[in-house]
């Protein structure tokens, strides 16, 4: 459920007309809502009941810091996978030791600056990647936390760009080998072994993958366990699917945790989650005005003033966001149209063959964006990225300035 909704004829984001936001702000911009966001950390949060957990909120789905900071004053956790990731949950008012820091190719600096503020665990993706954590902790003299991210081998049945938990992709150790991967760790005088950590990809909207992964980790617990090592938690990683299209079925965090729940075994342990795209997804929109409408013979276009560079998911997964007129029109044609942006490639759409009954100069929601939009925008053609805004209640507020020509040359030099 989010808090994006039609009332007296146009769309409203919690009690606020969209339009009255792009007017005052123009276009295109993202629009959030703090219920939506904060409705769904609950709804991870709440299905754990009285078991011991924490929740990592995936920074890179969505890591405006006015969004983590309301993240933080629920006393959330936070899932980085950058020293920025970490300066960005620091400056939003996070608490470290409740940070977990993922990601294959962490550098010696980024390790360094996450000992100093005292995060909760390394997620580490390699052998080497230990020995990096154990000489920096050494020279720091800290004994650093790590559990290991293991890669279970196991179909995410998820777009291969966003799968990552099958023995051909770079993330993790194989399941195979970490039973001696720990031991290894776990002898070494720097580092302590706290947890197993495991991601198995992004959207997945079937809960069979995310079982079969959690038994193949239990077994590991539970042999390293009479081996001597001892974890303390479960990190079950991020990936629970949201609903793009209205007739998709996404699993509820209640429904996923009470799945995972059914084997006992998980309840001796701390449960860290990961959810990115679950919470932040739906809780933001993409408004962009309709420039052009161009009526050709084979396909009509409505080029619009967003881009593949402030929303890339279409371009590159193909993925289907839902695109809706932000004040309906009662009256006129409804046409099939491409929605697609001002920038110089065929792969610049925000969605193909849909259904609209559109003027120029009328503005059109994306819907979902609230997770991978901003974050993965970019300046390319020399677009700013867009203005960002919060809704609460019936206050806007502007979380994030639209970029400035200024800002884009920041840093750029002529030679003399
Ligand atoms: N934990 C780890 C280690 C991850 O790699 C990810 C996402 C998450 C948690 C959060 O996953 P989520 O709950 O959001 O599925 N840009 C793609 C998604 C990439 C996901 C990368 N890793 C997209 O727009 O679909």
């Amino acid at each position: 459920m989010d808090h994006f909704e039609y009332r007296n004829g146009q769309l409203f984001a919690e009690d606020v007309a969209v339009a009255d936001i792009a007017h005052a702000h123009g276009t295109p911009c993202y629009i959030y809502s703090r219920a939506t966001l904060e409705r769904h950390w609950h709804a991870f949060n709440d299905a754990f009941g009285t078991q011991p957990h924490l929740v990592c909120y995936a920074v890179k789905a969505n890591s405006n810091i006015a969004i983590l900071n309301l993240f933080a004053r629920l006393g959330s956790g936070f899932d980085i996978v950058s020293g920025g990731e970490l300066e960005r949950v620091l400056r939003a008012g996070g608490d470290p030791d409740k940070v977990v820091f993922s990601g294959v190719g962490k550098k010696a600096v980024e390790i360094r600056h996450a000992l100093e503020v005292g995060i909760r665990c390394f997620n580490v993706e390699s052998e080497a990647e230990l020995d990096r954590i154990n000489a920096v902790a050494g020279e720091m003299g800290k004994v650093a936390p790590v559990s290991l991210r293991v890669n279970p081998d196991v179909d995410a049945q998820t777009h291969p760009y966003i799968s990552t938990g099958l023995k051909e992709n770079k993330f993790g150790i194989e399941i195979g080998r970490a039973e001696a991967v720990y031991l290894k760790a776990a002898a070494m005088p720097n580092l302590k072994v706290v947890g197993i950590d495991c991601h198995i990809g992004s959207q997945l909207l079937t809960l069979t993958p995310f079982m079969d992964a959690l038994q193949r980790v239990l077994a590991l617990a539970e042999r390293l366990a009479e081996q001597g090592v001892q974890v303390h938690h479960l990190d079950i990683g991020g990936g629970l699917g949201v609903r793009y299209k209205h007739d998709q079925l996404a699993p509820s965090p209640a429904d996923y945790m009470a799945n995972l729940f059914t084997d006992e075994r998980l309840r001796q342990y701390e449960i860290f989650v990961e959810p990115g795209r679950a919470i932040a997804a739906n809780a933001g929109i993409l408004v962009t005005e309709v420039e052009f409408l161009k009526m050709a013979e084979y396909k009509n276009f409505a080029v619009v003033d967003a881009a593949m560079n402030d929303l890339i998911r279409p371009a590159l997964y193909s993925a289907w966001q839902e695109i809706i007129p932000v004040v309906p029109r009662s009256e006129g044609k409804t046409e099939t149209y491409d929605v697609v942006g001002p920038v110089c490639e065929t792969g610049d759409f925000l969605g193909k063959e849909r259904d609209l009954n559109i003027q120029p100069g009328d503005l059109l929601a994306v819907r979902s964006s609230g997770a991978y939009g901003f974050t993965m925008a970019s300046n390319y053609n020399t677009r700013p990225r867009a203005l960002e805004v919060m809704v609460d209640g019936s206050a806007m507020h502007v979380i994030r300035q639209r970029e400035t020509f200024e800002d884009l040359v920041r840093g750029e030099a002529i030679l003399p």
